[in-house]
Formats: structure tokens, sequence, C-alpha cells
């Protein structure tokens, strides 16, 4: 059986983005595969989380994901700090990453520019640790979405080159999955990019968000003056609001606005209300389930400490034949 790897960061709460790009995959695929979904807590140490905030995003990635419905009987969940075995294989991998082609990873390049004061080696080697995640356990599917494409490639060359220098074909080549044709990017509500924790408030719907928070951030997306000639291309604003109506709306709803569009009879506000009640009814029973097992500590620990012995299991295999391979070995 084909073997599947993926996680989130622990940020904050899980959006829109995560969920189409990301988690609802995991819940597909768990039923097919053999799963590792985890929570990337490792990598969210590049911002410098306190200790509280670092547990409690922990908790809510983990509360996250059972809520929208991984099941930790089909699939293996659990957190990235709890397997170091995986920072073992980090430090091998380090070995065989250069300089240059880290510093041209688009991600990098990204965070350098929007935080210069924060330059570190784990963020630099970010791509590293991902590759450790997923070849750790020989996974060949991984499901993200778009922004993660060149990660993949990234892990392939990692995984690739060990087994060069090793004149071994040990590790298989990971790729980026999912259902459809393409890879997903859901667009946020400010008009521009993607929809991320980190893109400013009001970008993103966030899982947990009450029906009000909702209505209020999606009446407040940003909208131009209307279109002024019949079956006009749409403007990137107002695109991503018709993309996000694809993903949580009725194939006739968004024929219906589609039409107004195309027939410049189009009101927004009518959109943007149709919108949010889809988004409300979208995220409803998750919501529902966060608030049911949010204060079950017993259930998340028993999760959390099951996942954690089957991902360890999983590892140190890998780690105990790596080590092998590379020459350390008993006298
Ligand atoms: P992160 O935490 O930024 O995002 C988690 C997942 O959500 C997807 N995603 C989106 N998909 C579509 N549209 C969006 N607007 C959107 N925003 C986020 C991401 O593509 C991702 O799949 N580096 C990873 C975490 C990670 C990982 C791994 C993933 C660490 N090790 C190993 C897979 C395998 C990250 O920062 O994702």
């Amino acid at each position: 059986m084909e073997t599947v790897v993926s996680g989130i960061r622990s940020t904050g709460n899980l959006h829109l983005g995560n969920y189409y790009g990301a988690l609802q995959n995991f819940i597909k695929m768990q039923d097919e595969y053999n799963c590792f979904f985890f929570i990337a807590d490792l990598h969210s140490l590049t911002t410098h989380p306190t200790p509280a905030n670092l547990h409690g995003n922990v908790k809510q990635v983990l509360i996250e994901y059972l809520a929208a419905g991984i099941d930790p009987e089909k699939a293996t969940i659990y957190v990235q700090s709890d397997v170091p075995e995986v920072t073992e294989l980090y430090l091998y991998l380090n070995m065989n990453a250069y300089l240059g082609e880290l510093e041209r990873a688009t991600s990098f390049k990204d965070k350098v520019r929007a935080n210069p004061e924060n330059v570190n080696a784990g963020l630099l080697t970010y791509p590293v640790l991902m590759a450790a995640d997923i070849i750790i356990h020989k996974a060949t599917k991984v499901p993200v979405g778009k922004d993660q494409e060149q990660h993949l490639e990234m892990a392939r060359t990692f995984g690739n080159r060990f087994n060069r220098l090793y004149n071994h074909d040990y590790f298989p080549e990971p790729f980026a999955f999912s259902f459809g044709e393409s890879l997903i990017k859901i667009p946020g509500l400010d008009g521009k990019g993607k929809m991320g924790k980190s893109e400013g408030e009001g970008n993103a719907i966030f899982l947990g968000d009450t029906p009000e928070a909702i209505r209020k951030k999606v009446m407040r997306a940003v909208t131009d003056s209307g279109p002024t000639v019949e079956n006009q291309q749409k403007p990137q604003e107002i695109q991503n609001l018709f993309d996000l109506m694809k993903v949580v709306s009725t194939p006739d709803t968004l024929a219906h606005f589609d039409e107004l569009y195309n027939k410049m009879a189009i009101r927004y506000g009518d959109l943007k209300k149709q919108l949010a009640e889809d988004m409300v009814l979208a995220t409803a029973p998750i919501r529902d389930r966060i608030n049911a097992i949010a204060n079950d500590a017993d259930y998340l620990r028993k999760v959390a400490e099951m996942g954690a012995e089957k991902a360890r299991e999983s590892a140190s295999r890998t780690i105990r034949e790596v080590r092998e391979i590379i020459g350390f070995r008993k006298f």
C-alpha cells in the first residue's frame, strides 16, 4: 500500500485554504492509503512562538484535524516534535543541501522580503526538514496546496541525492497530490493573493469562525464597481470571489451568478451574501465538532500518544537503515 504523508504548521487556526488545499484530501485518502498526518510544530519555531502559544496552537490543530474528520483509527495523527527521528534525518539531509538552492526557494525569498530581521538558519533549511518529514516514512504521495509544489520538488532532490551518494536505491520519490487535475490555491478576501494566516486581518475564513464572523469578513471583501460591458473578463478580486464560490457553493449557484455577471446584472452584495451563507453551511459540521471535542483533554492525549507511537515505529525503522547505509556501525 502506498504511503501518504502531510502536515500543517501549528501557527494558528486552520482556514479554508488549509481545508480545501490539504485537509479535505487527507480525509479522502485515509481509507485507501497508509496515512501519516502530523502537526508541524518544529516548522513553526522559525517565528519564535512563546511556549504557551506553541502548545495552544498544536492543540488547536489537533482538535481541528479530528473535527474535520481525520480518523485516528485509520490514519496516524502525530505531533512532529514527538518523533525525534525526523530531526536526525534532517541533519543527515542538511549535509547535502546547498546554500544556493536553499536561497533560491520561493518561500525563503518571500519570507526574507516579509521579515528581513529574522532570516534564521531554520528558515533557510525549512525545505530540508520538510523533506525529512516526508521521506522518513518513505511516502510517495503528499496531499498539499499549490504553494508547496516547489518544496516537493526539493524533497525529491534531497532524497535522490542521498540515494546517489550512497549508491543505494533507498528513498522513493514523493509527489504533491490532489484529487483534481491540479493542485489547489484558495484565494483570500483581500482581492490579492492566496488565503493565509499571515496575509492580514480579514483575509482568511477560519474553520472555527462563528457565522457572524464569516458574514462580516465576506461582506467586507474587496470588489470593484461592476462590469461595464457584457461578458467582461473578471478582474482578480472578483474572480477570487467566484473561485471561493466554486468550492463552497453548488454548481447551479455559481452558474447563476456567472450569468448575472456576464449580463452586467450582478449585485455584489447578493453574491457576497450567498457566498457567506454557503461558507457558513460548509463549515457548520466542523465548527460543531470543534466545540464538542475542544475540552476533551483525555481523548486528545490518547490520540497524540497513539499517533506518536505509530509514527516512531515507522520512523525508527528508517533511521536504523539510514544509519547502516551511512556507515554508523557498532564495533
Ligand atoms: P502550511 O501550514 O502553510 O499549510 C498547510 C497546508 O495547507 C495548504 N494551504 C493552501 N492550499 C490552498 N490554498 C491556500 N490558500 C492554502 N494555504 C495553505 C498548504 O499547501 C499545505 O498543504 N511546509 C508546510 C507544512 C509541512 C508539510 C511537511 C507539508 C511541513 N512538513 C511535509 C507536507 C509534507 C506548510 O507550511 O504548510
